[in-house]
Parts: C-alpha cells; structure tokens; sequence
C-alpha cells in the first residue's frame, strides 16, 4: 500500500540515486538518524470557504527541551478517506531563504493514510489532541487539545534517516484540488547528539 513512509523512502533513495525522473530538489545535506526539534506551528491561509477542517495549532515550549501542540481542531464534516492527505515541504537553504516546494507528495485516503504515517503514536497524538474516538474516520467536533508531546513523534513510521536541515511542512487535506484545512509545520531535522540552539 502507497503510503508516506514508503515515498519518503523513495525520495531519499532517490536523492541518494541522483534519480532525476522525480522533480526534486537536491539538497546537499548530510544524511543520518536524527531527532526532530519542533520551531513552529502556524495556521496557513485556505480558501475560507471551503475551510471544513479548522486547525488552530500552537507550539508551547513546557520546558527547556519539552515541546507540546496545542490549541484545537473544528471538523464541520467528517475527517475520512474520501479526501487525500498532501504535503508540501519547503527546505531552509545555507542562506537562511526558504527553498519552496522542494517536495511535494499526495496521498489518497487521507484518514487511513494518516494513521498510517502516525504508527505507533497515533493513539496517543489522538487522545493528546482531544479526540478520543480514535477510529477513522474522525466524527465532526470540536477537540480541543491537551497538548501533543511532540516527542510522541519519534514513535511515528518515519525513516529512520533523513537530511539534517530545517524543513515547513505544508499538510493539507485536499479533494479535487481544493484545500479543505491546513496547517504549517516548521521543524528543524538534528543530529540526536545536537543541542536545539
Ligand atoms: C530534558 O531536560 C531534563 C532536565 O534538564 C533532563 O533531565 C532530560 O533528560 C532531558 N530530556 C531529553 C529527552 O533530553
Ligand atoms: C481555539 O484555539 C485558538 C488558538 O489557540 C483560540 O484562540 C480559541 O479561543 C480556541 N477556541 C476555543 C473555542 O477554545
Ligand atoms: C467512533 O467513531 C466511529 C466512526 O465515526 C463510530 O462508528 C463509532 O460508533 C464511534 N465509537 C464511539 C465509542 O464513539
């Protein structure tokens, strides 16, 4: 099954192949486990009225290395698979410009898709954020998040390596082209040994 995992594997084999047959950008970063420092998370602007996944996200540091998401998430229809799940990645290049749609991925069934992804911390991220039905798909509601241990996401199904860099992620949730929901996610990808500063 077509997943992100197995795409983001894809894409770094490809960088690591030079495939050029996928419109990447390559960025010339080293490669290796890492651990993952959140910097930010940002609504972005969707088309208001077709705004059916309201996600108003903040990062709030609890502590000198501990981070949470908070805030809450409006579903006024159900959250299932008929939608897809994209994401639009953006890389912070030597200069400190942002490098935009250095990689763009989509995926259908974006409930399923997302739990997928999420792995092992789907269960807890769920709850965290306030949904304690964690089933697909998510009913309509309002949840409203007690905070999301961004920790929670070294136990998600991401590659066990990836390029050192920092990353803005654009996650959306999208059908036929239009944008449903979104938000933005800025991340910085660590060697485990580095300090957040
Ligand atoms: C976070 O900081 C605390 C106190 O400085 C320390 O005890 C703990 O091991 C640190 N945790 C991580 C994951 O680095
Ligand atoms: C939802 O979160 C936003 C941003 O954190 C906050 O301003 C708003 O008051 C919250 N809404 C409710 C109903 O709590
Ligand atoms: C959880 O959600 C599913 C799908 O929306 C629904 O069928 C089920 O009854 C719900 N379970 C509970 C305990 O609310």
């Amino acid at each position: 099954m077509k997943c992100l995992l197995i795409n983001l594997i894809v894409f770094v084999t490809a960088v690591n192949n030079s495939d050029t047959r996928k419109p990447l950008f390559l960025p010339q970063l080293p490669v290796g486990i890492y651990r993952l420092n959140f910097l930010g998370v940002t609504r972005c602007v969707s088309d208001q009225r077709n705004e059916k996944f309201k996600f108003q996200y903040y990062l709030s540091k609890k502590s000198a290395n501990k981070t949470e998401i908070k805030g809450n998430i409006t579903n006024y229809i159900p959250f299932d698979d008929s939608f897809n799940l994209e994401f639009n990645m953006a890389i912070k290049d030597s200069i400190g410009g942002w490098k935009d749609n250095a990689y763009i991925h989509k995926s259908p069934k974006a409930c399923s898709t997302l739990k997928m992804f999420l792995g092992d911390a789907w269960i807890p991220v769920m709850q965290s954020s306030g949904i304690q039905n964690v089933s697909c798909p998510v009913p309509v509601g309002f949840y409203e998040a007690t905070g999301i241990d961004t920790d929670l996401f070294g136990t998600a199904n991401f590659p066990k390596t990836l390029f050192y860099g920092t990353y803005r992620f654009r996650f959306s949730i999208s059908k036929k082209d239009e944008v449903y929901g979104c938000f933005i996610l800025v991340l910085e990808i660590k060697r485990p040994w580095e300090s957040n500063n």
